[in-house]
């Protein structure tokens, strides 16, 4: 069955909502007309915007820029995230209307478990988590609290249940390592992690409680663990530390209510941890008044939200976009929302369009990287299904090619509804730079990423700061500061100055490569730093690096990303082995193997290269701009400052072995 066709010769949805869209289509010159007008006074605006939240406090003054970068919004401002996702629709017409629509990765001839929480289902399991927390546990506003588990109901409820008493929550995805857990809950000073006993990825178990037990060994502030059943998987529990949240719940009232803690708008709201150059991944911290802002402003203007949608982020709550585009963003609108659990491929590759079909979804927000792995596996998968429901769309997390965009907008789009590609980061807390910025949707590009939104101020500088002309790359910036953006790094502001506020003065330098073009319009990219996009996911090279060399055979290892069909990017490592170790394929598979489980499944090798020289300057810093080259078949360029050239050859003669 293709599209319902009924005698209008109308597809089925566009007869029920006849009216697809609420944006005003306008041409690049209109819009940059529109925005130049609000971006007299931007701050009017983003009050404009946060007027529309439910404050328990008015704010005094919009931004205080008192202390830069160390910008504060609404200040004086009250309000409280669970009190604006949850409370404010429980209380509400909204009451009834479905919140959630769960679906696990089991199938069995259909979803084998599906869940659907109204608002007020929501509201109860929120004040129920949030007693939990604060009776069971005794946090209390300021504590810090982790969060490692699979795509399952109790993620979004415990984090708004943290907000709800005003803990800070740090998220760590559940394809990161132990490691990764304990570097996140000691930096953080978390007092509590909360897990599952294990996780659901193609059909197979993630053993999550045993990560966190590993990871508890280098721990030094986690008193309790706390553990969902999801997968009935057997785990060891530790009397005293660890406890079954259904244990617990059992001693919890069904209505218990837990009043909503009164934060001011520059409290923290959470810490999400993301890669950079080097060093370990930074702990953003987000507030919670100029966040949920941001978060208003772009469900409303980039998404269109309404009553009638299903809305659809296919991220995982362990990245920023399931933070604001699972969480916090559609559910302080009062939105319907599914959340799925698994794989967007399995069992079968349409499991995502049965998804689409079954529940109705409107708006599809997906990454770059699942489009490609959708045209790889054949548009048969697509037309099966009815995704005549979807009315608009965007991607996210790294550059659209356009041949993947337009194959996507015939084949879902209908080759005529709204598809932008929305430029973000962890670190703007939201979308910044969209096709649709603002109740105005401009001429899509396809590979384009759109103009700023209204109130955000952009642009594109070279290496001294001068703007860049139209149609040549230089380094993206955002010239403005924006509900949204960070409080800091957790445990190091010198960090937060340094990486983003030093290259240019008082401006914020993002780390992406970018264009500006005629219209006003970006072309993001890629990164211009040490930082990998590995099917979207967000990796310092360092820190694959870094899980390389702690295998006994490795000496040495320098990792470089190059393109990929599918993925976007992959790793490519190059690595000097202990003297007396011999290279051999078992080794290589061995060391990506290493990686996956040191690091996590994320973390992705094109090859892994045996070497006995890299190429360094002479102060001994690895040269991954001439590795880079070597791997992509691009010219070298300037290597006067190598200490070794013959290093270059080395490096040129085993990736040309192993293409
Ligand atoms: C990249 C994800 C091109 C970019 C929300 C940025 C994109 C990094 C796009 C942040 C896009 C994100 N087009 N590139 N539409 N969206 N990126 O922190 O390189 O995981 O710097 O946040 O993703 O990744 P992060």
């Amino acid at each position: 069955m293709s599209q319902t066709e009924n005698e209008s010769g109308l597809p089925f949805q566009e007869k029920i909502v006849p009216e697809l869209l609420r944006h005003r289509v306008v041409s690049p010159e209109e819009y940059m007309r529109i925005y130049r007008k609000v971006m007299e006074n931007p701050q009017e605006y983003w009050e404009s915007m946060a007027r529309e939240l439910d404050w328990f406090q008015p704010w005094g003054k919009a931004l205080d820029d008192t202390n830069p970068p160390f910008y504060k919004w609404f200040v004086g401002g009250e309000l409280n995230a669970s009190y604006l996702t949850v409370d404010r629709h429980a209380n509400s017409w909204r009451r009834n209307k479905v919140a959630i629509i769960w679906e696990g990765e089991p199938w069995d001839n259909g979803p084998k478990e599906a869940r659907k929480l109204t608002y007020l289902d929501l509201f109860r399991e929120v004040n129920r988590a949030a007693y939990v927390l604060k009776e069971v546990y005794g946090l209390k506003k300021g504590d810090r609290i982790g969060l490692y588990l699979p795509m399952i109901p109790e993620l979004p409820i415990f984090m708004l249940a943290a907000a709800r008493i005003g803990v800070t929550f740090t998220v760590v995805f559940s394809g990161f390592s132990a490691q990764a857990v304990a570097d996140r809950m000691n930096d953080a000073e978390a007092k509590l992690i909360i897990t599952a006993d294990g996780g659901w990825r193609r059909g197979k178990v993630v053993p999550l409680k045993e990560i966190v037990d590993k990871a508890l060994e280098t721990t030094t502030t986690v008193k309790n663990v706390l553990v969902v059943r999801r997968t009935g998987t057997e785990v060891s529990m530790k009397p005293g530390r660890d406890a079954y949240l259904h244990e617990v719940m059992t001693k919890v009232p069904v209505n218990a209510y837990v009043e909503p803690e009164r934060m001011k708008s520059e409290d923290p709201l959470y810490i999400l941890y993301t890669s950079g150059t080097t060093g370990k991944p930074k702990g953003i911290v987000h507030d919670t008044g100029g966040y949920m802002t941001l978060l208003h402003s772009t469900m409303k203007h980039v998404f269109d939200i309404r009553d009638t949608d299903v809305f659809w982020c296919t991220a995982d709550i362990g990245w920023v976009t399931g933070h604001s585009y699972i969480v916090f963003g559609p559910l302080q609108e009062g939105a319907t929302e599914v959340m799925y659990e698994g794989a967007m491929d399995y069992p079968e590759p349409d499991r995502w369009v049965s998804i689409v079909e079954r529940h109705q979804v409107s708006i599809l927000y997906t990454s770059p990287t699942a489009i490609r792995t959708f045209m790889k596996q054949g548009e048969q998968w697509i037309t099966k299904h009815d995704t005549s429901s979807v009315r608009l769309m965007h991607s996210v997390g790294e550059p659209i090619n356009p041949e993947a965009w337009r194959w996507f907008h015939r084949l879902v789009g209908r080759g005529k509804i709204p598809f932008g590609s929305t430029w973000w980061m962890t670190e703007t807390g939201g979308i910044m730079i969209s096709h649709a910025p603002g109740s105005y949707l401009v001429p899509m590009k396809p590979g384009t990423n759109g103009p700023p939104l209204l109130g955000v101020e952009a642009n594109v500088f070279d290496d001294e700061g001068k703007p860049m002309p139209e149609g040549k790359k230089g380094y993206l910036v955002i010239t403005k500061p924006w509900p949204g953006m960070p409080l800091t790094i957790n445990n190091d502001p010198d960090r937060y100055v340094k990486v983003y506020w030093s290259k240019y003065p008082n401006v914020f330098y993002v780390g992406d490569y970018a264009i500006k073009d005629e219209d006003g319009y970006y072309w993001i990219l890629g990164r211009a730093d040490e930082v990998l996009k590995i099917a979207g996911h967000r990796i310092g090279t360092y820190e694959l690096e870094s899980a390389l060399i702690q295998h006994p055979a490795v000496a040495e290892a320098a990792v470089v990303g190059v393109p990929d069909q599918v993925r976007g990017e992959v790793a490519e490592a190059f690595v000097i082995l202990r003297s007396g170790v011999e290279p051999s394929q078992k080794l290589r598979e061995e060391l990506v193997k290493f990686v996956k489980e040191n690091f996590g499944p994320i973390a992705v090798f094109k090859e892994i290269h045996f070497v006995t020289k890299l190429p360094k300057t002479r102060s001994g810093k690895i040269m991954r701009r001439v590795i880079r080259a070597v791997a992509t078949d691009s010219p070298v360029g300037d290597v006067t400052t190598l200490e070794d050239e013959a290093s270059v050859e080395e490096v040129k003669k085993a990736f040309h072995e192993f293409k």
